[in-house]
């Protein structure tokens, strides 16, 4: 099983992808919040001439300083505060698409009459972008994602780079807009912070990359772990905001993280030497058992110890809160509201090296 093999060899090169393989929970947080490790992929040999022509300020691939300077002009719209000031719209979004579920018969898709509305709709709300917004934003995330696939072809990052040009196309003109004229929303609130257009449309790609499937793969397998186990769902309504955090170690949406030595490194009793390249597998870290007792076993009202779903250091996903919050206010609430909810057929998964999820979850109300 692989985390017996986490407890003799925490860190383990791989050849068929070329990279090492950590597995364990301590060697992973070393990588995640030291330094000489890069996930820039300007300084990183292997990376695909492709991925340098997405919009500048995707986060994810910058290093500090540049990191630093750009995470600190967004970091303000995520904090606790900003969160609990969105709070409300994201309960009016839960509960309208909640409304409208089985409005058709008593069958339907969870995943995408579900989970795949209610990030969307929140997105969409936090960046006003209105109806046409949203319908942009939803045609072209499945092409975004393809950048964030760690065995990206050339013809994933050429639809990924197509799909942000898409949205840049969209954003442009509003972002230009919302310079002249500043509302009260995410875009303006960039602007007012200095970003420049192509900056603040870089920021709203990458939001919209990271922020989107990530959060319907967490109400999705969420839903289905439950359904699973029905003992749990007290334990739901009990604490849901400790009950996401179990099913954010268990069926964490990102499967991986990336990272490439810029320095030599002695990790896990290995040497790896600059120019690696690095895989930290999020699933397997997250039941390392010298950590997580008893640890492929869900127990919702488990104590909580953090856990490295949402990565951690400098990179640590700037969209956690929002995505503990979306999770936290639409499970309870599905599971109150149809408390006879089933599975009514094979839920289909999703086929994708960086992404655990669905791409269908047949429910019976
Ligand atoms: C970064 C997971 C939702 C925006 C990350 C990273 C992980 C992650 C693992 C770090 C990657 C690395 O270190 O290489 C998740 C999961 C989510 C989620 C599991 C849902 C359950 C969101 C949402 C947003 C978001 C809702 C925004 C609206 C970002 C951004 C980064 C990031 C901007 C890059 C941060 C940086 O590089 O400084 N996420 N994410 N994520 N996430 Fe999330």
């Amino acid at each position: 099983m692989a985390t017996t093999s986490t407890l003799t060899e925490p860190v383990r090169w791989d050849d068929d992808r070329h990279a090492y393989v950590v597995t364990g929970f301590d060697e992973a947080s070393e990588v995640l919040r030291g330094s000489g490790w890069s996930s820039d992929p300007a300084r990183n040999p292997h990376a695909p001439q492709v991925l340098k022509a997405l919009p500048p300020s995707v986060l994810l691939f910058l290093d500090p300083p540049d990191h630093t300077r750009l995470r600190r002009l967004v970091a303000p719209a995520f904090t606790p505060r900003a969160l609990d000031r969105l709070r409300p719209r994201v309960v009016a979004v839960v509960d309208a698409v909640l409304d409208g579920l089985f409005a058709d018969g008593p069958e339907t898709d969870l995943m995408e009459e579900v989970a795949y509305l209610i990030p969307l709709a929140v997105i969409a709300e936090m960046l006003d972008v209105g109806v046409e917004g949203a319908e942009v934003f939803r045609a072209e995330t499945p092409g975004l994602v393809r950048m964030l696939e760690f065995d990206a072809g050339v013809h994933d990052l050429e639809r990924s780079v197509a799909a942000a040009q898409e949205v840049t196309m969209f954003l442009l003109p509003l972002v230009t807009e919302r310079m002249r004229a500043p509302g009260d929303d995410f875009i303006s609130g960039l602007a007012a912070a200095g970003m420049t257009a192509e900056e603040m449309v870089g920021m709203c790609v990458l939001l919209l990359a990271g922020g989107h499937e990530t959060t319907a793969n967490l109400i999705g397998t969420g839903t289905l772990a439950l359904l699973s186990r029905p003992e749990q769902v007290p334990a739901l309504h009990g604490d849901p905001a400790r009950a996401v955090e179990e099913l954010l170690r268990l069926e964490g949406p990102v499967k991986l993280a990336a990272r490439f030595a810029v320095a030599d490194h002695e990790l896990g009793g290995r040497r790896i030497e600059a120019g690696s390249q690095l895989i930290l597998d999020l699933r397997e870290i997250n039941r390392d058992p010298r950590r997580f007792p008893d640890p492929a076993r869900l127990d919702l009202t488990r104590e909580p110890l953090p856990h490295l779903a949402f990565g951690a250091g400098h990179h640590f996903c700037l969209g956690a809160g929002l995505a503990r919050m979306e999770a936290a206010e639409t499970l309870p609430r599905l599971f109150g509201r149809f408390p006879d909810l089933r599975v009514a057929g094979e839920p289909r998964w999703r086929d994708s090296t960086t992404f655990h999820g669905l791409d269908e979850l047949p429910v019976h109300a």
